[in-house]
């Protein structure tokens, strides 16, 4: 192909892409209130509760979720008003966007993209970042909750990809085999755009707070994040392990220069990385409960 082509090509396609994004659906109204009511400092778990029980799905769901070997909560919830106060407000954020997120993608055909594998990817990316969180608790201000949900959302620009684009998608991930490059470097290459940049889009559309918008946008490059670093570094290296740990959807996500940044970062240890896989080999396996309540 040469390149005249290649950019003419890459153009209509990035032209879809953006079209589509535009007409995705809003977020379900009662999920951007969550987010409103979480971000305020003026919201008490009273006012989450109330939105939550407007919507009986959501509420059967974390109700199963506060009840779940997940959360390991020794006493049984029966109220959402409990869930809120026991889980958290940003557990709660976490949960509600999730659901969402699923559901609309839930009809997406699997044709690029094997679904149950993005999702058991992204879940495991979700527990990774939350158990890298825990691990540094003690020297680093994050937020385990705000963790796993940018865990959960981190790579929604390859769902955009796969429902839209969906042979341009399938060229991109050949290409970055073929030629062995990052598929987000083949993603721009061959669809005008990669799916952090589109993760920016949405974050936008969705006026997604700014901890899950820098996770989606720099999980791939964390240094050029101007904010939240550790944060953004903690979603790549749980991107990294996720990817390590068998739960990746292309081999050649990641190269080696990329992950010794990271550990440079965050100042991780042999025996911190050890503890840390340890754990999430864990924790893990619960990721299919928390699937299957949220699904
Ligand atoms: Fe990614
Ligand atoms: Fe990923």
């Amino acid at each position: 192909m040469n390149s005249k082509k290649t950019s003419a090509v890459s153009r209509e396609r990035y032209n879809q892409v953006i079209e589509n994004i535009d007409n995705l659906p809003s977020l379900p109204a009662i999920v951007s209130r969550l987010i409103q009511v979480v971000n305020s400092p003026d919201s008490s778990a009273d006012d989450a509760a109330k939105l939550i029980e407007r919507d009986p799905a959501l509420t059967s769901k974390m109700i199963r979720l506060a009840n779940s070997a997940f959360y390991g909560i020794p006493r049984s919830i029966s109220s959402v008003a409990s869930a809120v106060v026991i889980l958290g407000f940003n557990t709660i954020r976490s949960l509600a966007l999730s659901a969402a997120v699923i559901k609309m993608f839930s009809s997406v055909h699997s044709s690029v993209i094997d679904k149950d594998c993005f999702w058991k990817h992204s879940i495991t990316c979700a527990i990774a970042a939350k158990t890298i969180v825990r691990h540094f608790m003690n020297v680093r201000m994050m937020d385990p909750e705000s963790a796993f949900c940018a865990g959960i959302l981190h790579d929604i620009g390859k769902l955009i990809f796969n429902e839209y684009v969906n042979d341009g998608y399938r060229e991109a991930c050949q290409y970055a085999s073929a030629n062995k490059i990052s598929l987000l470097e083949a993603e721009k290459l061959i669809l005008g755009i990669d799916h952090a940049e589109i993760g920016r889009i949405i974050a936008d559309k969705w006026a997604l707070p700014l901890d899950l918008e820098y996770s989606l946008v720099y999980h791939h490059r964390p240094q050029d994040a101007d904010k939240l670093n550790d944060l953004v570094t903690t979603i790549h290296l749980a991107d990294v392990m996720a990817h390590r740990l068998g739960c990746g959807l292309w081999e050649n996500e990641y190269f080696n220069d990329e992950w010794k940044n990271t550990r440079t970062v965050l100042q991780l240890r042999d025996d911190d990385y050890k503890k840390i896989s340890e754990s999430l080999a864990e924790n893990v396996e619960k990721s299919i409960e928390f699937f299957t309540i949220i699904n």
